[in-house]
């Protein structure tokens, strides 16, 4: 297992870099991650490349068995680079372009940048192809992370992408709906990309979203291609950003050999809510190339770049890194080695502070990658193995951003009642891509379902009919793939898996709340907050109603009968978690799942499993000790005892035991 620090050598006089080196190899540190902003210091004129720091560097860390992931520093543009070639800078929708300064400001159709990116990447390659401290490459840093570019060179990129796309006018006209607002091309030079995303064409703001990202996959792909050619024996990642969505990351991780993400789940508050964000960051990432992933960055430290985060409480650096593990992590780095004391991240704090004496962060890191290196044998070749999936699409939530229907629709938002419902019930989720292979799983949960294309529809239709349970819930199969609403009543062609018609439908605006009582099957009182679909039950039952005078005819959440299967729809959404709490009991003993263990609010359980193995992970979140059953007669792996039929666990501890 590889656990180490982000480090920037570049940043330190170079008589520190041997005790820095020990101070990491005494921690148990194997590896670092570098040089992914450094291109000034590779390459200090255009052409003219310097890797003797590097090397240095890198030699310093293998000594003390330390090997290395080198970034592709194109993140942050040099000075030299826009003194030469202005037209580098990417450019606003008012025709300025970005001051320069900060990083990642770069237009992504600039044949400069893409051959001073390749030029650099293929250094860099050359140079440490054969370096035996080199383990594998980041390509450049937090792809996606860009200001869209409204340059000349994007806009013609653009038609040529809608011309490869359409093929014809015509049919580009027709799937933009060009007859509304006059806005018929008669010629691909007329396409004007779009800024306004709540005002424009929302066809033509979705195919821009997709060109954006496809730049930026195809950025990444001309450096892949080069390190592959090159560096045969290397691995290639990307540091994704979790929950971030404007890039297709499904698209990113293509090319890649395991996806990465960069976690800081100590700026928001201490709540559970927060704590499973982090765990559904990791989920995404893990159901990017439906392996396990790597840390490439974790938070060590308050951080911020002007005003500062919390301070991670003792236990919690730990704690932290143990959720991610029992997610999937096969790698951790935190990020960063020490707190910098120049530029824009000074107050982004590692392991080490500005005085650089190993302290109270620095030893829990220390202790946590002890840990780690005593449970290797334990979970190679394990991971994260569910019997329920949620779809997760890219595409359905830039339509929503486009046209969210109701205000409070944030995708990741919709995504999370049910996830963290199905995680307090200690259930393990895959997070997947529309169109994944569907018979792995007994569940498949489609929340927000917005953009719909048949093809999907029908695999959802026949999952059901052959003995899986859907939940879809409001604004599902609203549309086509390219943004234009489907003629049929809805749930379109779920109707029959569902069960129910859907003819008329309301945001709930102004605080408008509806009460919603459940049936015998679910009982008790909620509130329907946001949104509601006016459910016409045809062949479901109906699990809970509405009270108000006029929606009382209207089913609030339904189950059907299809096939070997059935099919759940909720439309609209519940204020309480409780709800979300007895509607998942409800999906999971549709299914015939009973979650194998529980634990008291806050503690969470998550299993890896393979070959012949099942560990067993708590981890808890709070602030109190917390006790929790487990099976007699097991190994806690981290204690190196057997387990009775219950282990405490002090604030932010955690337990690993082989099952
Ligand atoms: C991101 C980047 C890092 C660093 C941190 C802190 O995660 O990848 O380079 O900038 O944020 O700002
Ligand atoms: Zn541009």
């Amino acid at each position: 297992m590889y656990v180490g620090v982000d480090y920037y050598p570049e940043h330190w006089p170079k008589d520190r870099w041997p005790i820095d080196a020990d101070l990491m190899h005494k921690a148990g540190f194997n590896v670092v991650r570098m040089a992914e902003f450094a291109w000034v210091t590779m390459e200090p004129e255009e052409g003219r490349f310097d890797f003797a720091w590097l090397d240095e560097a890198l030699n310093i860390l293998a000594k003390r068995g330390i090997r290395a992931i080198l970034g592709t520093p194109t993140g942050a543009l040099p000075p030299w680079t826009l003194r030469k070639y202005p037209e580098i800078m990417a450019q606003k929708p008012d025709g300025q372009r970005l001051t320069w300064g900060m990083r990642k400001h770069n237009c992504f159709t600039s044949g400069v940048f893409r051959l001073l990116s390749e030029r650099i990447t293929r250094a860099l390659a050359e140079h440490y192809k054969d370096h035996p401290a080199v383990l594998g490459w980041q390509t450049d840093n937090e792809i996606g992370g860009h200001p869209m570019c409204y340059c000349h060179s994007c806009r013609a990129n653009f038609q040529d992408w809608c011309r490869n796309k359409y093929k014809t006018l015509a049919e580009l006209n027709r799937a933009w709906g060009t007859h509304f607002w006059s806005q018929t091309f008669g010629d691909w030079s007329e396409i004007v990309p779009p800024d306004k995303f709540d005002e424009h064409n929302p066809h033509t703001c979705l195919d821009w979203k997709r060109f954006f990202s496809w730049l930026n996959v195809r950025f990444q792909k001309e450096q892949v291609d080069i390190l592959r050619a090159v560096c045969p024996n290397h691995f290639i990642t990307q540091n994704f950003m979790g929950l971030f969505s404007e890039i297709n990351y499904y698209d990113l991780a293509e090319d890649l050999d395991f996806a990465s993400w960069d976690n800081y789940p100590v700026g928001g508050k201490l709540d559970m809510a927060n704590n499973y964000n982090a765990a559904l960051a990791a989920d995404i990432t893990r159901g990017l190339k439906r392996k396990n992933f790597w840390i490439m960055e974790q938070t060590c430290g308050s951080h911020g770049w002007g005003t500062m985060s919390r301070n991670p409480r003792p236990g919690e650096l730990r704690k932290i890194s143990y959720q991610q593990l029992a997610h999937g992590a096969d790698g951790q780095i935190w990020f960063r080695w020490r707190a910098c004391t120049v530029g824009r991240e000074q107050y982004w704090h590692g392991l080490l502070g500005h005085d650089a004496k190993p302290g109270r962060r620095y030893e829990e890191a220390a202790r946590t990658a002890r840990e780690y290196h005593l449970l290797d044998e334990h979970l190679a070749n394990t991971t994260v193995r569910a019997d329920v999936a949620i779809l997760y699409d890219y595409e359905t939530c830039w339509a929503l951003q486009i046209q969210p229907a109701y205000e409070e629709n944030k995708y990741h938002q919709v995504i999370a009642r049910y996830y963290q419902a199905l995680r307090r019930a200690g259930v393990s989720v895959d997070m997947i891509k529309p169109g994944q292979d569907l018979s792995p799983y007994k569940i498949v949960l489609a929340p927000d379902l917005y953009i719909l294309p048949d093809t999907l529809a029908r695999q959802l239709d026949a999952f059901v009919k052959t003995g899986g349970v859907l939940l879809a819930d409001c604004r599902t199969a609203v549309k086509d793939e390219t943004g234009l609403c489907h003629v049929r009543t809805l749930p379109g062609l779920l109707s029959d898996a569902l069960g129910i018609r859907i003819e008329e439908y309301e945001a709930l605006r102004g605080g408008v709340e509806y009460q919603v009582d459940g049936t015998a099957g679910l009982p008790g009182t909620f509130t329907a907050i946001h949104f509601a679909d006016w459910i016409k039950p045809t062949t479901a039952q109906v699990l809970a109603g509405y009270k108000d005078w006029h929606m009382a005819p209207y089913a609030a959440l339904t189950r059907n009968k299809h096939g070997q299967g059935g099919g759940f729809y909720l439309g609209t959404i519940v204020k309480e978690p409780s709800f979300y709490d007895a509607l998942v009991r409800h999906l999971l003993d549709a299914a015939g799942i009973t979650p194998e263990f529980t634990a008291p609010e806050g503690v969470e359980i998550a299993i890896r499993e393979g070959a012949g193995k099942r560990i067993l992970f708590l981890v808890n979140h709070t602030e109190q000790c917390q006790t929790v059953a487990v099976p007699s007669g097991k190994r806690d792996l981290l204690t190196n005892k057997t387990t009775g039929p219950s282990v405490d666990l002090p604030p932010y501890d955690v337990a690993v035991i082989r099952l």
